[in-house]
């Protein structure tokens, strides 16, 4: 093939509008049977730059899958994904993207303090730097008192935080979260769901967030994905365009919220 063809069947970008292009993206898993399982099946997406994008399924229908590859972590067996209109050349994680685990992964060794520095070290940053990042996305989470305290010392919601922190310090313009807030309480999942939405504002970012909860999905997200299962494919995509704060009780988030039951 010849270098105009070449580029005109593999382009290098796509429109940088969206912050994620997932385009014909399908993946399997190998079996000790010997069978492929395949996970996720032509799955296309594109999330605004900006926006709040919830991908809702049940169980195993290969959410968590699908966050893996758009981070990098994981190379999908066919398909491609872009990140701002540039599509990843498989070499790893995109210094833009954070990523938020189901579990919150903090070291229990470490204090708050050292624990969102943890992100920071890899990097080129002097101590200083490091120290003052970390204390800044513990003050925007609403930590700046519990620097020195150990995971142990803290609540389900404070620990989230804490990791809401190490996944901002380094100031990305994309965060994932595997649903992150599905061990804490209701009380609690909904206060973090309002420091979400003031942390998204204020710094801007797009947020793809993983979830079984009909209701989390429908107060948090401009648009949301619906995965079926066996394998996964998108189902439907469904835009919300309802003002914030929302109420999930409210008579238009009830029949957006029924709508989506009956699509899962
Ligand atoms: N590394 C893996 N090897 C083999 N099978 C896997 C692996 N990771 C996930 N799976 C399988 O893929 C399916 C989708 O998993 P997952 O993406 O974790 O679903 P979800 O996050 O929606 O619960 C499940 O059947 C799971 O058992
Ligand atoms: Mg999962």
């Amino acid at each position: 093939m010849n270098t105009i063809e070449s580029t005109l069947s593999h382009p290098t970008s796509t429109t940088p509008a969206s912050a994620i292009s997932v385009c014909d993206l399908s993946h399997w898993f190998a079996t000790a049977e010997g069978t492929p399982l395949q996970v996720l099946d032509q799955i296309n997406l594109e999330i605004p730059v900006h926006s709040i994008a919830a991908i809702l399924g049940s169980s195993g229908c290969g959410k968590s899958t699908l966050l893996n590859i758009i981070s990098g972590l994981m190379t999908p067996n066919q398909g491609r994904i872009a990140i701002n209109g540039i599509y990843n050349d498989h070499s790893g994680p995109s210094p833009h993207v954070s990523y938020m685990f189901q579990e919150d992964r903090l070291l229990p060794w470490r204090t708050a303090q050292h624990n969102v520095e943890f992100s920071l070290e890899a990097g080129s940053l002097s101590r200083q730097s490091r120290q003052e990042q970390a204390c800044e996305a513990l003050a925007l989470v609403g930590l700046a008192g519990f620097a020195d305290a150990f995971p142990y010392q803290l609540s389900g919601g404070m620990r989230s935080r804490v990791a809401l922190a190490r996944s901002l310090v380094q100031n990305p313009s994309i965060l994932l979260m595997d649903e992150p807030f599905s061990r804490l309480d209701a009380l609690t999942r909904a206060q973090m769901h309002e420091e979400l939405l003031r942390i998204q504002q204020l710094k801007q970012m797009t947020i793809v967030f993983v979830t079984h909860d009909v209701e989390e999905a429908v107060v948090l997200a401009d648009q949301v994905t619906v995965l079926a299962p066996r394998p996964g494919r998108i189902r439907s995509t469904l835009a919300i365009p309802l003002e914030r704060p929302r109420d999930a009780t409210s008579t238009t988030s009830s029949q957006y919220i029924k709508e989506l039951k009956s699509l899962i």
